[in-house]
Formats: C-alpha cells, sequence, structure tokens
C-alpha cells in the first residue's frame, strides 16, 4: 500500500516538474503586447491595439515604426518574413523577402578570373535587392486588416515628423559607421552627421515618402513617384534595377513548416529562408536527449545541440534556395528516418569534424543587424515577424529624397560556390544568383503552441546565429524552465558546421564546461562576435496573461496592457 502510495506520489512529482509554475521575470500584461527593438516601436503597435486594431494591423505599425525609430534595420528598403497564428489555430506565413533584379546574373559579383570582388555584393548599389517590406504590408493588410491603412500609418508618419531620440546603443552604431556614410553618401547626407545620445533626429524625407503611400497605397512604392525616384537613385549610383523590376515584385504567401517536438507543436518560416527546415532538423535530432535532465548549458547539452546545429547547417548550405527556382529535398531533408541517422555517428565522447560531413573553407564574422518583433493581441492572434535590410544599414546607401537606406540582401546569394558571405555562410548553385530569384534566408519567425493552445511567438536577429538563437530560446522556456526573459536573457552559443567551432557569448559560459568541450577537440570562439542574436518573444503564462521576453542586449523593450 505504502508502496503505491509512493508510485503515485512518484507520478504527481514528475508529472508537476514538467509542468512547474516559473516566475514571469519580463513584463506581464493581461491581453496583449508587442516586443520589438525599440520602445517607439512597441508602443505604436500597442496603441493600434488599443484602438480596436487587430495583430496583423499592428504588424503593420510596428514594421514601419521601425523603419523610423531603428534604421539599421527597420526599412521600407528591405523586406523579411512574417509568421502567424489565428485565434482560432489557423496558421499562415508570407514572404515579403527581397528579389533579385532581372539584370543579375549568377557570376556578377566575380572578376574575369572567376574571383568574388570583395565588397561588391556588399556595399554598392548592386547590392540590393528589389524591396519587398511595402508589398508585404499591404498584402497583409488587404488580407486580414481591420483598421484603414490611414489610420495606422498616421502614428508612424507623425513619429517621423517629430523625430526620434538617440539611445545609447544608436549614437554608438551611428558613430561607428558615420565614415562609411560619408564615404557612400556625402557630407550632407543625414546620416553623415555628427549624432549623440540624447539628440533627436526628424525624418522629414521618410514621413513624406510614407504620406505619399498613405494616399496613394502600395503602387507608390512599385510604379508611383517613389519607385522612379529610387530607380534613378539606383542608376546614378550604378544599381541594375528597373521600374519594371518594382512593377513586377510581388509579396508571397508560403505554406509556413510544422512538426512536433515533443508537446509542442511548432510552426516556422518555410524557403526562401532556411528557417523553419534548420529549426525541424535540429529539434528532431535533439528529441531524443533528455537535456532537461542533461542540464542548461552544460558539457552534454552543448555536445548535442552542436551536433545537431552542424548536421543541420551543412545540410542548409547545400540544399537550400528559393523554391521558385530550385527543388528543394525538403521532404528527405525532414523525414525521421534521415535525420536519425545523420545523428548515428555522434558520440559523447569527441567532436564530429565538419569536413568528415562535409568539405568547405570559411573566414569570420562581422557585425549585423536585423530586427524581429512579437505581437499577440487581445483576442489572440500571434504575429513572428523579422526583417533586414541584411547587414547594419544595409549598403549603407542612404536615398536622402525619399528617406530610407537600400538593403545589401544580394550578398545572401551564394556569389560562388564555397565562398562565404558576410556570415561566413556557404552555399551551392541551389542559391546561386538568377533574375527575379530570392536569396536564400535564415531568419526563423516562429510560433510555437502547447496542447493546442499559443505559447510562444519568437524570432531574433543575427545573420546564421538566428536559428540557433531561437532554438535556444524555445529550449531555455520548455526544457530548462526559464521564464521568457531570463530565457532571452541567457548566454547563446552557436555552431554552424562550418567555420566548423563552437562561439560562445563571451565571459559567460563555464570555464570549465569549455575546457571539457576542448579535451573533446571542439574549437571555441569567445572572440570574433560579442552578441549573439536580439530575441524579442511573448509567453503565453498559464493563467493567460503574457509574459515579455526583450533581449537586454540592445533597446528591445516589451509593451503591453
Ligand atoms: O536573411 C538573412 O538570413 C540575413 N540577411 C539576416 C541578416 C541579419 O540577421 C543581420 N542581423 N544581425
Amino acid at each position: 500500500m505504502n508502496k503505491f502510495i509512493l508510485l503515485i506520489a512518484l507520478a504527481f512529482l514528475s508529472c508537476k516538474s514538467n509542468e512547474k509554475t516559473v516566475t514571469p521575470t519580463g513584463l506581464v500584461s493581461n491581453k496583449a503586447m508587442v516586443v520589438s527593438a525599440r520602445e517607439e516601436a512597441s508602443e505604436i503597435g500597442v496603441a493600434i491595439m488599443k484602438k480596436g486594431g487587430n495583430a496583423f494591423d499592428a504588424m503593420v505599425a510596428t514594421e514601419l515604426a521601425l523603419a523610423v525609430a531603428h534604421p539599421q534595420a527597420g526599412n521600407i528598403g528591405g523586406g523579411g518574413f512574417m509568421v502567424f497564428r489565428k485565434a482560432n489555430g489557423e496558421t499562415g506565413s508570407i514572404d515579403y523577402r527581397e528579389k533579385a533584379p532581372m539584370a543579375a546574373s549568377k557570376d556578377m559579383f566575380l572578376d574575369k578570373n572567376g574571383n568574388v570582388i570583395e565588397g561588391k555584393s556588399t556595399q554598392t548599389a548592386l547590392a540590393s535587392g528589389i524591396p519587398g517590406t511595402i508589398a508585404g504590408i499591404f498584402e497583409v493588410h488587404k488580407k486580414y486588416g481591420s483598421l484603414p491603412m490611414s489610420e495606422i500609418l498616421k502614428p508612424v508618419i507623425a513619429l517621423a515628423e517629430r523625430g526620434v531620440i538617440i539611445t545609447k546603443h544608436q549614437a554608438e552604431s551611428l558613430n561607428n559607421n558615420r565614415e562609411t556614410f560619408i564615404k557612400r553618401n556625402g557630407r550632407n547626407s543625414l546620416f553623415s552627421k555628427v549624432y549623440k545620445e540624447n539628440d533627436t533626429i526628424k525624418y522629414t524625407a521618410l514621413a513624406a515618402t510614407l504620406q505619399r503611400i498613405a494616399k496613394n497605397g502600395r503602387d507608390e512604392f512599385y510604379s508611383g513617384e517613389t519607385a522612379q525616384k529610387l530607380v534613378a537613385f539606383l542608376a546614378k549610383k550604378g544599381g541594375n534595377a528597373t521600374l519594371e523590376d518594382f512593377q513586377k515584385y510581388q509579396a508571397k504567401w508560403r505554406t509556413p513548416i510544422t512538426f512536433q517536438y515533443k508537446k509542442l507543436k511548432i510552426t516556422s518560416m518555410s524557403p526562401p529562408s532556411s528557417g523553419g527546415i534548420c529549426l525541424n532538423q535540429i529539434m528532431k535530432m535533439i528529441e531524443p536527449y533528455n537535456l532537461s535532465q542533461m542540464g542548461h548549458n552544460s558539457l552534454k547539452t552543448i555536445q548535442v545541440i552542436t551536433e545537431a546545429e552542424r548536421r543541420a547547417y551543412a545540410d542548409r548550405n547545400f540544399y537550400l534556395g528559393d523554391p521558385d527556382f530550385v527543388k528543394l529535398p525538403i521532404k528527405e531533408l525532414l523525414s525521421p528516418s534521415y535525420l536519425e541517422k545523420r545523428m548515428k555517428d555522434f558520440s559523447f565522447d569527441a567532436a564530429s569534424k565538419s569536413s568528415d560531413i562535409a568539405a568547405g573553407e570559411i573566414k569570420g564574422y562581422e557585425s549585423n543587424q536585423t530586427t524581429h518583433y512579437s505581437i499577440v493581441d487581445a483576442a489572440g492572434n500571434a504575429i513572428s515577424a523579422t526583417t533586414t535590410l541584411n547587414d547594419n544599414y544595409g549598403s549603407k546607401l542612404y536615398c536622402d529624397e525619399l528617406g530610407f537606406f537600400l538593403n545589401n540582401q544580394m550578398d545572401d546569394f551564394s556569389a560562388k560556390p564555397g565562398v562565404p558571405n558576410l556570415y561566413g555562410l556557404t552555399g551551392s548553385e541551389a542559391n546561386s544568383i538568377a533574375p527575379e530569384k530570392r536569396m536564400l534566408s535564415s531568419m526563423t519567425p516562429t510560433i510555437v503552441e502547447k496542447d493546442g493552445k499559443l505559447y510562444m511567438v519568437v524570432g531574433t536577429p543575427g545573420g546564421s546565429t538566428i536559428i540557433t538563437s531561437v532554438l535556444q530560446t524555445i529550449l531555455n522556456v520548455y526544457e530548462f524552465g526559464l521564464s521568457m526573459q531570463e530565457a532571452v536573457n541567457a548566454p547563446r552559443f552557436h555552431h554552424q558546421w562550418l567555420p566548423d567551432e563552437i562561439t560562445f557569448e563571451p565571459n559567460s559560459f563555464s570555464k570549465e564546461v569549455l575546457e571539457n568541450l576542448k579535451k573533446k577537440s571542439y574549437i571555441i570562439n569567445e572572440k570574433d562576435k560579442e552578441i549573439i542574436g536580439q530575441v524579442d518573444a511573448v509567453l503565453v503564462l498559464p493563467n493567460g496573461k503574457l509574459e515579455g521576453g526583450a533581449d537586454r542586449r540592445g533597446d528591445n523593450k516589451a509593451v503591453g496592457f
């Protein structure tokens, strides 16, 4: 009898430990929340919902407010991806990724000897793909919006006119880039001036562009005055985009990648982002291991995750590209038997070698910016969106007349098989440049359900590290029992097959664990990249309230009501 009671008690306790109550440490709100890279953008998204707008209206507002308040990544001169889950459980996603202009060609970034010309895919007018952001938000609004576009744009335009106060982070970033802005845009350009913390930048030209978009709609950007001025600007700077490229641009609804991880259902971005597929592969490869028992950031946990990441990125770089152009073996890559086989040669005794999994050479990282925001509205609709100019301030070409930076997303193509891009990622034929093709992305806007209900909205910038930061954030909450804010704050690590090394946030991991990894032949990099992503996430708490996770690594802010 005693034994029986003990068994029941044990069963109860083990159930309990899975579902243990975690005290939130981030902002908690009752109904709705926006977490984004800037307080001004989160405030505007929330204001739209307070006015009766839904999460889709808030998305439009937040995306554009970031274009004003967070110019290094927020944009109308770039593109992105959005994954949604409506309160009724319906999920979907939209691709507003940039496209290569029709004049683009496979070897456009190579010299006559077939070598990649340094900087051509990142620092010139040829680096820009045709921007998708305006097409994306109008498409979302047409299908799911509830407030008139003019009303959604009003507070964004007001912000641009009123101006935005420069934060400490931003002042540093502007200072670091000023010389390049001057070189690229001349001394009189808006961003060529000297700014310090607490100064205000007024975005008068951007406000006027947004006014015209409010008045004339999507066509303003793709065939109207803005399109014509932009094409002329790019041509003057040596670009190859034509008005026809703009007229032909369309955002695309895509079926997201969905999969089960234990009790969670994960919905994430499908190609042309590699995010969903990679996340799916990694999570399925680690699922058989008892991570919560191994412990958060413990030796064994880091080994399992690293080895799964190594294998997934090797596949990514070889197989993935724009699904409208190349046939992707998605079913095969995600098949349980394939993934099981893939981990067969992993042992806790020693590191696998990337050169045994596939071959390649790689160079270091640079510091970059994209931006992610997560939204939940009072009805329970959820939005996860990641948007980017690629590098910090994109190509750094700023069109003063229209008031925005142009992306350098063309660098996300594989300029030459095996030659690494900005993020050290190599690619293959699947991601080679072709007219009107979309470049492969790592952006991973993700929505997680538990027991059929909304559980988490998550995403981050960080180039190639995006996928692994999203992964760790989900695991931090689900496997390791951290609050949403703690999960976002926790130090992160990253492996991407090549270079064959694990990047750790410096000075944040146990020395003993790092030493033990070295003993097992892992190469440790604590220097090249001091931060890994800036995760902005929302967790639905057991009582239905929302906890925000706004990354401490920037000016990120959760706002809710
Ligand atoms: O689409 C991609 O994967 C990259 N262009 C994202 C760039 C990025 O995240 C830069 N941010 N840190």
